[in-house]
């Protein structure tokens, strides 16, 4: 089974092709010591290993209040820059393997989704909000800028000025406030949250999943480039999908009116 049972401070389950990978320290808020990081990172290697069997990866907080409270203050306090730059190594290690997975990733954010939690949360592929969820990069409250990615993962989600605004000032913002400049694509109840997310992870689930999978690709790795080459790189992409059996089915399965059940190769 792909259900892991050797991390200490997350958990990775797998139901029906979608993983769940929790971070689970509710006593500090699901704040993220290094030990938690390195074992984000090696779950993440154990969901891109079975991608036979784990086709959606989510990833929440454990508890009633919090998706992820930051990094852990307790830890960071008496750091020196060099600490502090591994630190900072140790989380873009984990969290660019999310950006890398082939897999589609969700953030289901069930509360505070704060500095360290917020820069998790953006490296997902999409963010699906409670309505308790309550999102900010509090790091200059605490003297320090955001160091897990977030001037510029969260810079890209909501552009600059959001960024500069929501860094500067260090506040929280609600999750509809968070919905309207673009970090959570939706909104519910907060005990529909996790219905929510697996109708989403369903929805795609029945797509052909390689081009699921390459429009992250394509997405991810040409947004910064200039229209013309990223446009090239779409249509290498575009191409590259004409070889798939997946294309066969789905082309075919509309042709003759009926639903698609797409091989997956
Ligand atoms: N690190 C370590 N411990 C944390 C924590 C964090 N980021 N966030 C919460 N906790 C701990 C609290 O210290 C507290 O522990 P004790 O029970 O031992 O006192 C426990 O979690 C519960 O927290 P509170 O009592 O504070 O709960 P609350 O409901 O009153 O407040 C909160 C909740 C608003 C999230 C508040 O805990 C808070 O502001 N947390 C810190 C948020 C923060 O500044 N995060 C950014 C960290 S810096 C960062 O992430 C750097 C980076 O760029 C990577």
């Amino acid at each position: 089974s792909v259900t892991a049972t050797k991390y200490e401070n997350v958990l990775l389950e797998e139901n029906g092709g979608i993983a769940t990978l929790t971070i689970n320290r509710p006593k500090s808020m699901n704040a993220l010591n290094s030990d938690t990081l390195t074992e984000i990172g090696q779950a993440l290697d154990d969901v891109k290993a079975n991608a036979d069997k784990i086709k959606i990866l989510v990833i929440t907080g454990a508890g009633e209040k919090a998706f992820v409270a930051g990094a852990d203050i307790s830890q960071m306090k008496d750091m020196n820059p060099i600490e502090a730059s591994n630190l900072s190594k140790l989380a873009h290690n984990s969290f660019g393997k999310i950006e890398n997975l082939p897999q589609f990733t969700i953030a289901a954010v069930n509360g505070y989704c704060l500095g360290g939690g917020l820069e998790l949360a953006a490296s997902c592929d999409i963010r699906i909000a409670s309505e308790k969820a309550k999102f900010g990069q509090p790091e200059t409250t605490l003297g320090i800028v955001p160091g897990f990615g977030g001037t510029q993962r969260l810079t890209r989600l909501v552009g600059r000025g959001k960024a500069k605004e929501m860094i500067a000032t260090g506040s929280m913002v609600d999750s509809a406030e968070a919905y309207r400049v673009g970090i959570a694509e939706e909104v519910v109840a907060p005990e529909e949250l996790m219905n929510k997310v697996n109708e989403i992870a369903s929805t795609i689930m029945k797509n052909g999943l390689i081009a699921v999978s390459m429009a992250k690709y394509v997405i991810d790795r040409a947004a910064d480039l200039p229209l013309d080459l990223a446009i090239d790189f779409e249509t290498q992409m575009w191409s590259q999908t004409f070889a798939t059996e997946d294309q066969t089915e789905g082309m075919a399965a509309f042709l003759e009116k009926r639903h698609p059940s797409f091989p997956g190769k």
